[in-house]
């Protein structure tokens, strides 16, 4: 786009290269952006420009031309930061969008419907956290997604401890245990996030993929068969 811009000659906004794809796919791509609207206000600037300059050659005005290639120099390096701003928001906001840590696979499923949506929802709940931190959002705000994390994972444990309470399971006392456990690493987590003794670094949200990916694969997904036999589904 850089290399066919600008329009030397004169010619019309539409109709140099930068104009075709600013009136055509940018306008469809970005078009309700305030930057692009302030791009399409420079580049008309632009234009002005490059015509007044040949026109003041054209009736052998030197020093009147070489004053307006500098303006009109001034304005192109205007357009091509806020370009640059442009790509960069645009770039960062499509990074966002998809950033998470990890996705959920069908393999994940212990067979359980309940079970599995509530392992979904704390999966959700983990990406939310890293896609915070890498937004540079506030403490308080990733504060809400970590206080949410937890209470999240109490009601999930408290859920999946009563299903199998229900239905009799032997390795209950061992999960109640497992929970417990877990809750105590989480806990831990949060207040010292709030303290402000840690930022939720990769490594700490590494550690929560672990902690909740460990304990769905290796001990909940032990008590599939088990659901299973029971018909819970
Ligand atoms: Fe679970
Ligand atoms: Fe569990």
């Amino acid at each position: 786009m850089r290399s066919s811009f600008p329009c030397a000659q004169n010619c019309r906004r539409h109709h140099c290269d930068f104009g075709k794809w600013y009136y055509g796919e940018g306008t469809e791509r970005m078009g309700s952006e305030p930057i692009f609207q302030e791009v399409g206000r420079i580049h008309m600037q632009v234009h002005e420009l490059a015509r007044e300059t040949v026109r003041l050659v054209g009736v052998g005005d030197q020093g009147g031309a070489l004053a307006q290639f500098e303006t009109f120099e001034e304005i192109r390096a205007r357009l091509f930061e806020q370009l640059d701003s442009l790509y960069f928001g645009a770039e960062v906001d499509a990074f966002l969008k998809d950033a998470r840590l990890f996705d959920w696979k069908d393999e994940y499923s212990v067979g359980v419907k309940v079970l599995d949506e509530d392992h979904k929802r704390l999966v959700a709940l983990i990406n939310r956290l890293y896609k915070a931190t890498q937004a540079g959002e506030t403490k308080s705000t990733v504060g809400n997604v970590l206080d949410e994390l937890l209470d999240y994972t109490r009601t999930h444990f408290r859920r999946e401890e009563e299903l199998m309470r229900t239905h009799g399971y032997q390795g209950l006392p061992q999960q109640i245990q497992e929970h417990a456990r877990l809750l105590e690493q989480l806990t831990g987590i949060r207040e010292q996030f709030h303290a402000g003794d840690v930022s939720l670094s990769g490594e700490v949200l590494r550690f929560l993929k672990r902690w909740l990916m460990g304990h769905v694969l290796e001990s909940d997904m032990g008590n599939k068969k088990f659901f299973n036999a029971k018909g819970v589904a």
